[in-house]
């Protein structure tokens, strides 16, 4: 790595958990946009294989190493940091807080102190829809209580807040992006989601169609919507990755800090996503009804009008069909839905 008073290191975006499902779809789209990145991951979850490696340096290893991030920006000149890094599996937030709390709370403290040393004050935070517990009311705005009813929520909320304080005392600035739910691949086909495990919707409805899986289980056929199970907002990976754009450029610009619901507006029940995914995919599979989780509201979907407003932004990809075949594609492309590494 070189110096940062070598000029060519100048102005660097540095994303955590850049190698991860929704950080690699935002660090293709802002280097194709000329931005200079850099990625700190420790690749618990994440794959070097996602990343453009001609475009963007990786240094693996873990936001909370001190050393290693005081490292970092001692070499670059970074102006702003995306910050996806953390542990993002609800039910195993519930069984051992402590993972969560150490990674998703202590560790970005780490990281927030050395941008404080460096005197690098802007961050865009991967919050959630899980910071708003049981909807009260719907679509959910930004007004909306938070209320999370889990660790992984609850550690979101909380360096909410830590970064807020940050603000007030430190002149941060920042913009917490609540997503609702991620999906999709890119629409080339070269970059998508592998989580292992995985327990999004849609890649294991897919696995199912694929053959990979028996049966896709739907928990709750009894909820009170339209068809009786649970109704998600969900978003396209790559419409995430512009919003990042858009948040990047306002706080690289004059911009005051925000926070914002990233979704559609639009409900999609899990028996909707199973007929799409049999339409798009042209095969039959087992579904299973099974008894609700504790824990999933009924319906969970974004008011996006504050995004609209202050981002400019608004999700591109409506069609729940177009969805699923950006994921089919990526699943049954040259790489099988798959990272080697
Ligand atoms: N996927 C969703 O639907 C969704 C919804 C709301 C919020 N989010 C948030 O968005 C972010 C990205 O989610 P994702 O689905 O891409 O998850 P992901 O697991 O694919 O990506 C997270 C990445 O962070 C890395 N990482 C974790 N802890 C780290 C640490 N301490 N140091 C360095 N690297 C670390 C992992 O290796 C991984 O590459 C997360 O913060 C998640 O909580 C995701």
């Amino acid at each position: 790595m070189a110096r940062k008073n070598e000029g060519e290191f100048m102005g660097h975006i540095l994303v955590t958990g850049g190698a991860g499902y929704i950080g690699s779809h935002t660090v293709r789209y802002l280097a194709e946009k000329g931005h200079r990145i850099i990625v700190v991951d420790n690749l618990v979850y994440g794959h070097r294989d996602a990343l453009p490696s001609e475009q963007v340096d990786l240094i693996v290893g873990d936001i909370g190493d001190k050393q290693l991030m005081t490292e970092v920006f001692k070499r670059y000149d970074i102006q702003a940091v995306l910050h996806f890094a953390a542990y993002a599996y609800v039910g195993e937030s519930v069984t051992d807080p402590a993972r969560y709390y150490a990674n998703n709370l202590v560790a970005p403290l780490n990281m927030l102190e050395v941008m404080r040393e460096f005197n690098c004050k802007r961050i865009i935070f991967s919050s959630t829809c899980a910071t708003y517990g049981h909807p009260q009311y719907l679509p959910i705005d930004e007004k909306h209580p938070q209320r999370p009813i889990n660790p992984y929520g609850k550690s979101k909320l909380m360096l909410e807040e830590i970064i807020k304080d940050y603000y007030t005392a430190y002149a941060f600035r920042y913009a917490f992006l609540r997503y609702f739910n991620a999906c999709g691949a890119s629409h080339d086909g070269a970059i998508g989601e592998d989580h292992n495990p995985e327990t999004h919707l849609i890649p294991l409805i897919l696995d199912a169609a694929s053959g990979e899986r028996e049966a896709i289980t739907i928990y709750g056929t009894d909820y009170d919507t339209e068809d009786g199970t649970c109704v998600r907002d969900y978003i396209h990976v790559e419409d995430l990755a512009s919003a990042h754009g858009a948040a990047l450029d306002r706080l690289l610009g004059d911009g005051d800090s925000l926070m914002v619901n990233l979704g559609t507006g639009q409900g999609h029940s899990i028996k909707e996503v199973i007929d799409a995914a049999k339409a798009v995919t042209g095969r039959e599979f087992d579904v299973r009804l099974g008894q609700r989780r504790p824990g999933d509201p009924a319906v969970l979907v974004a008011n996006p009008e504050m995004a609209k407003k202050a981002l400019d932004w608004e999700a591109e990809v409506r069609d729940i069909e177009d969805i699923i075949r950006s994921a089919w594609n990526w699943k049954t492309g040259p790489k099988g839905g798959k990272y080697s590494k």
